[in-house]
């Protein structure tokens, strides 16, 4: 927390005090909000917050603050990390976790996206602590926030209605900032505080405080020219005591004596320091390199002092006003004073500075990003002219790279951009700072000057290692420029080179069977990727080994051998088991495994697998493998036919911080669960979201989407477009047939019902292919499916619909059984066609599918053919009757009291998932927070206890499986949607439906 103010008191802001403390009782009580307070330095934003939060303890409330740092603006989330105060010792896993991404220690693979890892990893514990206590967080200054802060600050501003967190952010008005203006989208207007000067009489008595008596009007007169700004006012009487112009009368009044006052903020702010001796100054420049906020141990170390030897100088600052004891240490009483210090010293003198600062610090063996915040000061601003970098830094950074590139890649790519710039080429730590720069580069997604800075780097590099690692940026980088032929000739011409190790071949290797796959070239990925295992594993080469078996396992499943894939992911997880370094490629198998596993519709070990893929996704994931993750479960859901829980699943994650073939399958699953059950505006909503992924992903079909857009022509009535929208994706693919699997059974429907009979052939031909010598279940369901409406055959589409139902998937089951029904009914078959007409009904009912369910009716009353006595009502749409089975578990936990780390934990949910539930029971239930669940449920209780007529939950009610992935149903057939991108290309994903995503292994 920031110094307190002078007065110590809070003078007026009275509706915003109430405002914050109103906000401060409701989250004790278990209902977050966040607030955004905006105005000009020294208005007073701190001093309001401060004040507000000082009741928190009392409250039942622990308080987290931060600040946006000018000089920390470059490096990722330092504002949640101090704030959170991640790097104290702890016990606590999470900080623990935390702390080696820092260190470089976890994820140190070169695939990972450390901020992006970090940022989840925050979430999950802001979480965690507000399931401990209720939360205040503060962020102050986000003016000075980096990208990641604010876009973590709205993403917790988002979900803080569900946990009992008060996110408060204050920040200057700052409209050139794109991401600061979204912030004030996020919050409500209610909750967004302006703060301006202090009206008169409120100034006045501000002024009354400050000079101890109350003001004349000479003095008020002067005093009016502050503007009500209290920061002013502070320094302006200040400085009118200092210059003794002050004198308290006898009967308590402050007159105006001189007429000294200085005639500006910044005047008054000089003239505090003006007051300041000599000694004192120099500490005081030597803290302002270090920021807002500083540890006196770190200012001894950068004077070269002990601390016992600052004491009298930090007493004096302290005196005088400049400084203030804070949170954790001292801090400038506010960023003004500090700036005004800062920027009084001529820019070669603070770099000098600067560098010295860092390596007083570096040697005293401070993070890197401690480090390296003086480091880019040192140098100058980014389009200076570049100042030479000196032997110790050149040191410094050969060292210490690795850790700053993962963390901080920008303030990285600068650093080492000069760095290379004045190290002679050729020499090996030339090379290695290139290689290190074109990595940082490439994951700031400068892949052009990435590659640039690689392809010169190689020209000079022998060394193995560097040899790897540049070819390994720039395949990259080519790869995603659709340039991958190119690297191709390059590695080829690498692996040539003389003196190679088995490791050093074995990584190329790899590279090659990546780029071949990544070509499309599937046969001959396979080969490479052999020869790839076989010299890792004559290395002993995790790590290659790992990428290898990766590489096998796509190109297995995209020959459709899914059976065979098994054994190669099992091997790959024992490889990647123990090494940290290796922890995103392990994320990555595991949800390929899950995914290949629905495949075979061996769907209870595909659970389970995409079980432990959730949970290390929660514990080190990136949004993008979280979200993989999550969608491979939302699959698993779909398919198996719990739908509710689907939904949850595939909305955990905001669409903006999905890979676009994810959100793309995602959104897919959505609508088409909206038109199953005749939500149609909503899933025609879900559809039209999807468009702008759609477009980053190009031609490939994603199955999901295309049978959303196939339903939605459908539900227009224009059926050949619903056809269309179907054979699109595919129609020129000659690649494997697997991957249009799923969309085959409904083209041949579409196909025959509109006469398009060489199509629908073509479709059956694909599945009875499929089919061929195929154990699974569901291929052979959509082969004879396929055939039986082709031929009329009811008895062949009964037995496809046995066999998706042992295949696990409930709602192909019902339209094999409604095709059944229509062709006994041709044939004059009325008992067998009210047989399957019946359980059609049934299936699509426990769906909850009343859109299905409607059009069914109404064919088959035309035939004079009814359902039976226990017809279904529709299921409510708000209220607690329209609440899934998990989500009445998850009410009554929250009516126990259980936090959703808590809940999550019993139902072996993920937190998200949770979260996710809680946030649809307070839609249906039209209520603001968990103690609004609570009491609703307690209602439900004490009602059950009560004479029961009739149960209100009907649509769901004896065909829904009981939520919670604990207890997955025996089978099911989920489908390999995701893209789990390997590696740590981010965009160029390929959608498998069938199997693994052949994307860049
Ligand atoms: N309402 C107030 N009553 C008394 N002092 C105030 C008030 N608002 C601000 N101050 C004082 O004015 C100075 C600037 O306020 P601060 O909260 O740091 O401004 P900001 O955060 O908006 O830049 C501080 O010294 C603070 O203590
Ligand atoms: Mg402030």
């Amino acid at each position: 927390m920031p110094p307190g103010t002078p007065a110590d008191v809070l003078v007026g802001r009275d509706s915003e005090m109430a405002t914050l403390t109103g906000l401060m009782r409701q989250v004790a009580r278990g209902r977050g909000s966040s607030v955004l307070i905006e105005g000009e330095p020294g208005i007073g934003k701190s001093a309001l917050v401060r004040a507000a939060v000082a009741g928190a303890p009392e409250a039942g409330c622990q308080v987290f603050w931060g600040a946006g740092d000018e000089l920390g603006q470059a490096l990722p989330l330092l504002p949640f990390l101090d704030g959170l105060r991640v790097r104290e010792a702890s016990t606590n896993p999470r900080r623990t976790t935390i702390v080696q991404l820092l260190r470089g220690e976890v994820a140190a693979d070169r695939g990972a996206d450390v901020p992006a890892v970090l940022a989840e990893q925050l979430l999950a514990l802001v979480a965690e602590q507000c399931a401990v206590q209720p939360t205040i967080l503060v962020v102050d200054d986000l003016q000075w926030a980096d990208q990641a802060s604010i876009t973590l600050w709205g993403r917790l501003a988002r979900s803080a209605r569900q946990v009992p967190l008060l996110l408060i952010g204050m920040m200057r008005p700052a409209p050139q900032r794109d991401d600061l203006l979204a912030l004030r989208r996020v919050v409500d207007d209610a909750a967004r505080l302006q703060l301006t000067g202090l009206t008169g009489a409120v100034a006045a008595d501000l002024v009354a405080v400050l000079a101890g008596g109350r003001p004349d009007d000479n003095l008020l007169r002067l005093a009016g020219g502050a503007a009500g700004n209290p920061l002013y006012l502070t320094e302006l009487v200040a400085a009118l005591a200092r210059s003794s112009s002050l004198t308290i009368t006898e009967a308590g009044a402050a007159e105006l004596a001189g007429d000294s006052a200085p005639g500006s903020l910044s005047a008054a702010i000089a003239d505090r320091l003006g007051f300041v001796a000599g000694p004192v100054r120099e500490v005081l420049r030597a803290a302002a390199l270090l920021g807002m906020e500083f540890a006196v141990p770190d200012l001894a170390i950068v004077l070269g002092r002990s601390v016992a030897d600052l004491i009298p100088a930090v007493d004096e600052a302290c005196a005088v006003g400049v400084l203030a004891e804070s949170g954790h240490g001292l801090g400038f009483r506010h960023p003004l004073i500090r700036a005004a210090l800062y920027d009084d010293m001529p820019a070669p003198v603070r770099a000098a500075w600067h560098r010295d600062a860092g390596r007083a610090l570096a040697e005293a063996g401070a993070p890197p990003d401690r480090v390296a915040r003086q480091m880019l000061r040192a140098v100058g601003r980014p389009g200076d002219p570049a100042e030479p970098v000196d032997e110790w830094m050149l040191d410094w950074l050969a060292r210490t790279t690795d850790p700053l590139v993962s963390q901080a890649p920008g303030v990285a790519a600068e650093l080492l951009t000069r760095a290379v710039a004045s190290s002679p080429a050729g020499s090996a730590r030339h090379g290695w700072l290139a290689s290190r720069l074109a990595d940082a580069l490439y994951r700031t997604g400068d892949r052009a000057e990435a590659e640039q800075v690689a392809d010169r780097a190689l020209e000079h590099a022998t060394e193995p290692d560097l040899l790897v690692d540049l070819h390994w940026t720039l395949a990259q980088c080519r790869m995603l420029a659709g340039e991958s032929a190119e690297s191709l000739a390059t590695l080829e011409r690498a692996l040539a080179s003389p003196g190679l190790s088995a490791r050093h071949r074995a990584r190329l290797l790899v590279l090659a069977a990546r780029t071949h796959s990544h070509l499309g070239e599937v046969e001959k990925a396979g080969q490479v990727a052999t020869s790839a295992l076989a010299a890792a594993s004559e290395a002993s080469d995790n790590w290659a080994m790992g990428w290898a078996l990766h590489a096998l396992t796509l190109v297995t499943s995209v020959q459709g051998h899914m059976t065979d894939a098994l054994p190669l992911f099992d091997r790959a997880l024992t490889v990647t088991q123990s090494d940290p370094a290796l922890t995103d490629l392990r994320l990555l198998l595991q949800i390929n495994k899950a995914v290949t596993l629905g495949c075979l519709d061996q769907y209870e070990q595909a659970f389970a697998a995409a079980g432990q893929a959730r949970e290390l996704a929660d514990q080190v994931g990136t949004a993008m493998r979280l979200s993989q993750a999550h969608g491979a479960l939302g699959q698993l859901l779909f398919e198996t036919g719990r739908w509710d829980d689907a939904l949850a699943e595939v909305e955990i994650l905001p669409e903006n911080l999905k890979e676009p073939g994810a959100a793309c399958c995602d959104l897919g699953i959505a609508a088409v669960i909206g038109f199953h059950r005749g939500e149609i505006s909503a899933a025609r909503r879900h559809l039209a979201a999807a468009v702008p992924h759609a477009k980053r992903i190009g031609h490939r079909p994603i199955g999901s989407l295309a049978l959303g857009r196939s339903l939605d022509c459908e539900h227009a009535g224009a059926l050949p477009e619903a056809l269309a929208a179907l054979t699109a994706g595919f129609v020129n693919s000659t690649e494997d047939l697997g991957e249009i699997e799923d969309l085959l059974a409904d083209g041949v429907r579409l196909a025959t019902e509109t006469g398009d009979l060489s199509t629908a052939q073509a479709l059956a031909g694909h599945a009875a292919a499929l089919a061929d010598g195929s154990e699974i279940p569901h291929r052979q369901a959509n082969a004879f499916y396929c055939r039986g409406l082709l031929e009329h055959d009811a008895t062949r589409l009964l037995a496809s619909a046995e066999r998706y139902d042992e295949a696990g998937r409930p709602l192909l089951s019902a339209k094999a059984l409604e095709a059944a029904a229509g062709h006994f009914v041709d044939a004059g078959d009325r008992g067998q066609a009210r047989d399957a007409f019946t359980r059609a009904v049934e299936v699509y009912t426990s769906l909850g599918a009343a859109s299905d369910v409607a059009r069914v009716q109404a064919t088959f009353r035309a035939h004079g053919i009814r359902r039976g006595p226990h017809a279904k009502h529709r299921r409510a749409q708000s209220g607690w009757d329209s609440l899934t089975a998990t989500e009445i578990k998850i009410a009554a936990f929250v009516q126990e009291g259980l936090s959703n780390p808590e809940i999550a934990a019993r139902l072996m949910l993920s937190r998200r998932t949770v979260a996710t539930h809680v946030s649809h029971i307070l839609k249906k239930l039209d209520v603001h927070s968990r103690t609004d669940i609570a009491r609703e449920a307690a209602l439900r209780t004490i009602a059950s206890r009560l004479p029961r007529c009739g149960n209100p939950r009907s649509f769901s009610g004896d065909g829904e499986p009981a939520g919670g992935h604990d207890s997955p149903s025996p089978r099911m057939n989920p489908r390999g949607p995701r893209p789990p991108l390997s590696g740590r290309s981010g965009s160029k994903a390929r959608v498998k439906y069938t199997a693994l995503p052949a994307g860049v292994g």
